[in-house]
Parts: structure tokens; C-alpha cells; sequence
């Protein structure tokens, strides 16, 4: 972080927009006040219950580090060429996806933007459903502590009435902030959320290394059985991951990129953002397994499922008694706050949306698509089976798709993607690599992995509704 120089942005920026960027810049449209803000704000958005939660219960469930190293492969060949390629659209048209892939691909791309923004609505619906768990977790760790029975515990409050209204909770935190703008809603929230996230990340990672056993935990987490990563399950596993986890594939990084002033460096800002996400994913592992590992839990975690993580470690965290509680809660305070600005980068790819192509002021188009994505949430809230299924179907089809296209579009419809991913102070160093693999290498990899996980995630659909 200390290298980045937080600049503030000025405002004539507005007008020396290159003849590439196409642009007159709207004057209304809001834009970060520094360049820290902007940072701040992706680094928020790419870490999330993916980082903590996904990225755990995943390497638990894939076995732990070979699942990790192609996790991180994933990230250096595919993740990082995306997320330039979506910085890069975003910051030249100065638009969120529906108008930017028109503003370089015209008209008929509009309808990959739109298919965009439904991921978003999707993903947001689900995500604030785990979200209001984590909610609930932080304040009862708060207040009354939780249950020794986690199991039952989580039985009770993760499905159903309880779940629906705390889910309703963190929409409305949500709405609230987005509501506000980007520089004065979400990047302000941002700015001080991040470190206050990392430094509880990295005091839970240093709490885990003083448990006894932890060593077992780490075992667990970084002995590689490669011969278990090479399945086709957890190579789709780890694609999916790698974009999630960097909020690729859906045209959040490009919403929010689209709020930058033509200075900004674009190849900088996308390894400081990979590494940021990806280190904090690999904190939240040295934190997680050594407390599961201390507590002889590891049993749960063998068996990993989706709500494993919030089971197990509630468990460890009463078996701990005072410290665990104090512990616990600066665990679900983690959670809470990577949650949250997650949701408002997604979130805001459904409100640009709105106010960009149908021309509602903010408040509307907060008020109605809150609302719609708590009501859509209902099905997740209601059934944990319907979750798990809505985040396949987001992962493994919708995200690695817009993948796909996205580096169809970058690397052979737009004319001079590296002349624009240069602009303003940005250096042409690996840019012409860039280019190579977002044509050549990104495309045949997300056909290989979508070829199984389509199949696969629409057998899982079809078992759940044919019962
Ligand atoms: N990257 C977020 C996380 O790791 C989730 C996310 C996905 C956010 C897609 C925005 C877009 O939790």
C-alpha cells in the first residue's frame, strides 16, 4: 500500500480526456477523490466472503494447497488480464458495462453489459443472504455470545425467517451507502473499512500461530496433493474462484473504473489489486485452519460444505469461552465489513445501470433494485440448497463466461486495446503479453473449464428441480 501514492484527483481531468477515452465527460458524473479512493474501493470489492469464506471452505473441501497454487495460477494467467481488460473498458468509455461495451463494440454488444448487470443482481441476492448470517454472528458474539451447539445453531438461523430478515438488514446498510454516491458514499465507507479489515485479518492470522496445534493446521493448509488438484472438479473449482474472488466476469471492476480519471495507471492498480486480494485470501487460510486445527475440528472441515465454516468455527470460538468470544467477534467483524464493500461494488453495477440507461436519479434506482434483489434473495434466504445452487450457477457458468467474452472482446473486437490501456500515465511494459493472452491463452482455457463446469452445474439444476 505504501508505494501507492494517494493522490487526490483533480477535477480538470474531466477535460483532458484523449480522442480514445471518445470522450466528453458528463459533467454530473461523479468520480473518486484520490487515487487511494479508487483503490480502497476495488481492493474492497475484490475482498469479500470470497476471500474468507469461499476461499476457505473451497480449499477444505478441494485439498488445501494444490487447490490453492492452481487458485493462484488461475489469478497470474487468466484473473489478472481480465481485470486490466475490464479497467481498461471502463476508464475509456467512462461508462459501466451495458454503455462501455457499446461505446467499443457498438450497439449489439449492449446485451453482454446487460447480461452483466443480471449477474450482478443475482450475485448480490445470494451473497447478502451469507451476509446477513455474518451479521447475525457479529452481533450475538456481541451480545449474548453464540451457542455451544453451533450445528443446531446454524440450523435454526441460516434458513427461513431469521435469514430473509437479516439479509433484508445488510441490503438496507447497502442501500444506505450507495444511495450516498460514489465518492461520498462508497469510496468514504471504503477508505476506512480496508485497513480496518486487514489489520483484523492479519491480528486473527497472528492469533492462530499462538494456538497450540496450529502447526497442524498449516500442515493442513500448505501440504500440496497435487495428485487430488489435477481433477477436472477442482480445476473448474478454482477458475471460478479466481474470478469471483477478483469480482471479474460481471462488470464490477468496470463500473468502478469507469469513476476514473484518465491519469490513473491501469496496469498498477490491477497487480496491486490481484496481490491485495489474493493476500488477504491467503491470510484468512493462516487464520482459519490453525483455530479449526486447534480445537481437533479438522473432522468438520474434511466434509466441507458451503456452511462448514460457520458451523465449525462458532463451535471452536464457545469452546474458547471469553477469548473465543472476543475472538469470534472480530472474526464476523472481518466478515461484515470484506461483505460489505463487496455488495456495494455490486450493487452499484445494478444502479449505474439504471441511472445510465434508463435515466433514474439515484435514489430510485437504490430504492427499486434494493428491493427487487431483497425479494429475489427470498429463495436463498428460504432454502440453503437454492443458494448453493444460485452460486454455481453464478460461478461456474455466468462469471467464467463473461470472462470469455470479455477477453473476446479486449483482445479481437475493440481497436487498440493497449493504446487505451496505456492512456494517461500508464507505461506500455507487458502490455503486448497482455494482449497475447487475452486472446490466445484466456479463451481456450475458459472454453477447456466451461466445457465441464456447464454440463455439470446444469445436472445439478436439473437434480434440484426434478427433485
Ligand atoms: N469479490 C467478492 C468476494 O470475494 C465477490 C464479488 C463477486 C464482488 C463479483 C463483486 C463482483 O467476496
Amino acid at each position: 500500500m505504501g508505494r501507492l501514492p494517494s493522490r487526490r484527483y483533480a477535477s480538470e481531468d474531466l477535460h483532458i480526456r484523449g480522442v480514445l477515452g471518445g470522450g466528453v465527460a458528463q459533467a454530473s458524473r461523479d468520480q473518486w477523490s484520490s487515487s487511494f479512493g479508487f483503490f480502497a474501493a476495488a481492493v474492497g470489492s475484490a475482498v469479500g466472503l470470497g476471500n474468507m469464506w469461499r476461499f476457505s471452505y473451497l480449499t477444505a473441501e478441494k485439498g488445501g494447497a494444490a487447490f490453492v497454487a492452481l487458485y493462484l495460477v488461475f489469478t497470474l494467467v487468466i484473473g489478472i488480464p481480465v481485470l486490466l481488460a475490464e479497467l481498461t473498458l471502463g476508464r475509456g468509455a467512462q461508462k459501466g458495462p451495458i454503455g462501455a461495451l457499446a461505446h467499443f463494440g457498438g450497439e449489439r454488444w449492449k446485451a453482454l453489459g446487460a447480461l452483466f448487470v443480471v449477474t450482478g443482481f443475482l450475485i448480490l441476492s445470494y451473497y447478502s443472504v451469507i451476509a446477513g448470517w455474518t451479521l447475525r454472528y457479529a452481533l450475538e458474539s456481541l451480545t449474548v455470545g453464540i451457542p455451544r451447539d453451533a450445528a443446531a445453531h446454524f440450523g435454526s438461523v441460516s434458513e427461513g425467517a431469521d435469514a430473509f430478515l437479516f439479509h433484508a438488514l445488510f441490503m438496507a446498510i447497502t442501500m444506505v451507502i450507495v444511495g450516498g454516491g460514489v465518492s461520498r458514499g462508497i469510496e468514504r465507507v471504503s477508505v476506512v473499512a480496508m485497513p480496518l479489515l486487514f489489520v483484523l485479518v492479519c491480528a486473527l492470522a497472528l492469533y492462530g500461530a499462538t494456538l497450540e496445534n496450529s502447526a497442524g493446521g498449516y500442515r493442513y493448509y500448505l501440504n500440496a496433493d497435487f495428485a487430488n488438484a489435477l481433477s477436472l472438479d477442482v480445476l473448474v473449482a478454482a477458475a471460478g474462484q479466481a474470478f469471483f474472488s477478483l469480482s471479474l466476469g460481471m462488470g464490477a471492476m468496470m463500473t468502478f473504473a469507469s469513476y476514473l480519471p484518465r491519469e490513473a495507471h491501469l496496469t498498477r492498480e490491477s497487480w496491486v489489486i490481484a496481490s491485495a486480494d489474493f493476500g488477504v485470501a491467503f491470510l484468512a487460510g493462516l487464520m482459519v485452519f490453525p483455530i479449526i486445527f486447534a480445537l481437533g475440528l479438522q473432522g468438520a472441515v474434511g466434509e466441507s460444505t458451503l456452511g462448514a465454516l460457520f458451523v465449525a468455527l462458532p463451535g471452536a470460538f464457545a469452546e474458547m469461552g471469553g477469548t473465543g468470544r472476543f475472538v469470534g467477534l472480530l472474526f464476523f467483524v472481518a466478515l461484515v465489513v470484506g461483505a460489505l464493500t463487496s455488495a456495494l461494488s455490486l450493487f452499484e453495477v445494478v444502479v449505474s445501470a439504471a441511472i445510465d440507461e434508463l435515466g433514474w436519479s439515484r435514489p430510485k434506482a437504490v430504492l427499486i433494485m434494493g428491493v427487487l434483489v431483497t425479494l429475489l434473495g427470498a429463495g436463498a434466504a428460504w432454502n440453503i440448497a437454492v443458494l448453493d445452487l444460485m452460486d454455481q450457477v453464478a460461478n461456474n457458468l455466468f462469471l467464467l463466461a463473461g470472462g470469455l467474452a470479455l477477453a473476446v472482446f479486449t483482445g479481437w473486437v475493440m481497436d487498440e486495446p493497449i493504446a487505451e490501456a496505456r492512456a494517461g500515465l500508464g507505461s506500455s511494459r507487458g502490455l503486448g503479453i497482455w494482449r497475447f493472452l487475452l486472446r490466445w491463452v484466456v479463451p481456450p482455457v475458459l472454453i477447456f473449464v466451461l466445457w465441464h463446469s456447464v454440463p455439470a452445474t446444469l445436472e445439478n439444476l436439473w437434480m434440484f428441480f426434478a427433485g
